[in-house]
């Protein structure tokens, strides 16, 4: 069987990351088409003289032909621009939406048939942007973010609990961003859900509180650090989680911004859920039953996410 092909879009912080872990997971041959040409060219061929000593044979090439990326199997979206500190993600739409419109087109006439995942910021509204100007199925386009913030969140319990990040699940639901809703009673260690530690004493409800508060934040606290650029290495590792569940068709339950026709009493709106993603892209939605405090705090993060599409609408139509 031929080796499947992966479309980066961006070659820049999370373009070159992802191209690197799909060599070293053996994904597929890779195309990384970039304004700058040249940048993705250069990583390219890095990352592929990596092959010999880590042992892979995925084929790499940088291009700024769109022309290149002609029946892609998976398109992954990071064109665009990084927050700088100070920054919210929302500032970024109006230099996004632009770039978002652009890549649609491209991706609509090479590869309409490629599951699609976009990463640019602001997310949910990028996703949407995208959709909307390619006309790809809904099915087959969806944003990550959820995996980035759920995978934040384990780590942050594990490091409370002393045990192990594999046996942490998290569950989180809505916007990218400040307005995210950690689900706490749905979150586990070893399927012990976390109220249940803190009346076994494990932790407070206050370092509990203080942790949900970290994980809304957590790409901010990176980009304060860092002082230019944002987040790279784990959004590209939760991509490549969702490539490689479609490839595989391996149907993992994973929060993605998916197009919500009516769960969880949203219609026509992308905002992070969980999914499952296999060979059909995503396969289903699961809706669970929110408690009144929960579905306030969703209805306020999917508010957010509609404000943010009306800008976007502004912008590109
Ligand atoms: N078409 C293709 N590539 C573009 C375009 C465009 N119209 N505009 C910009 N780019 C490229 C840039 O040249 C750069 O190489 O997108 C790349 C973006 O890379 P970085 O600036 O390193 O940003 P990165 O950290 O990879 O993040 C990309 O993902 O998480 C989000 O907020 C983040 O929106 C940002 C995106």
């Amino acid at each position: 069987m031929a080796r499947k092909k992966i479309a980066l879009i961006g070659a820049g912080n999370i373009g070159g990351t992802l191209a690197h872990l799909i060599g070293l997971k053996e994904l597929g041959d890779v195309v990384m088409f970039d304004v700058f040409p040249g940048v993705a060219g250069g990583k390219a061929l890095d990352i592929m003289q990596s092959g010999p000593v880590d042992g892979f044979d995925s084929a790499m090439a940088g291009t700024g032909d769109y022309a290149d990326i002609a029946g892609s199997d998976v398109v992954i979206i990071t064109a665009g621009f990084p927050r700088m500190p100070g920054m919210s993600r929302d500032d970024l739409v109006s230099k996004n939406a632009g770039v978002i419109a652009q890549v649609a087109e491209g991706v609509k006439t090479h590869c309409p048939n490629a599951f699609v995942i976009v990463i640019t910021n602001p997310l949910d509204a990028m996703v949407w942007v995208f959709q909307q100007k390619s006309g790809l199925p809904a099915n087959k386009v969806v944003g990550m973010a959820g995996v980035l913030d759920s995978s934040r969140f384990r780590l942050f319990l594990a490091q409370e609990f002393n045990v192990s990040v594999e046996d942490v699940t998290a569950f989180v639901l809505g916007g990218h961003g400040d307005t995210m809703v950690p689900l706490t009673r749905y979150s586990t260690v070893a399927g012990i859900p976390v109220p249940d530690l803190v009346k076994m004493g494990w932790t407070t409800q206050e370092k509990v509180d203080a942790i949900v508060a970290r994980t809304a934040n957590g790409g901010g606290e990176i980009v304060k650090l860092l002082e230019k650029g944002s987040a790279f290495y784990a959004p590209a590792a939760s991509a490549i989680a969702m490539a490689e569940s479609y490839l595989k068709d391996k149907k993992r339950v994973l929060p993605c911004a998916a197009w919500l026709t009516g769960q969880y009493g949203v219609k026509n709106l992308y905002v992070g859920v969980p999914v499952v993603i296999g060979a059909g892209g995503v396969e289903r939605i699961v809706e669970i039953e929110l408690n009144a405090t929960e579905k306030a705090a969703f209805d306020k993060s999917c508010g957010a996410v509609q404000e943010l599409i009306d800008a976007s609408k502004k912008l590109v139509g």
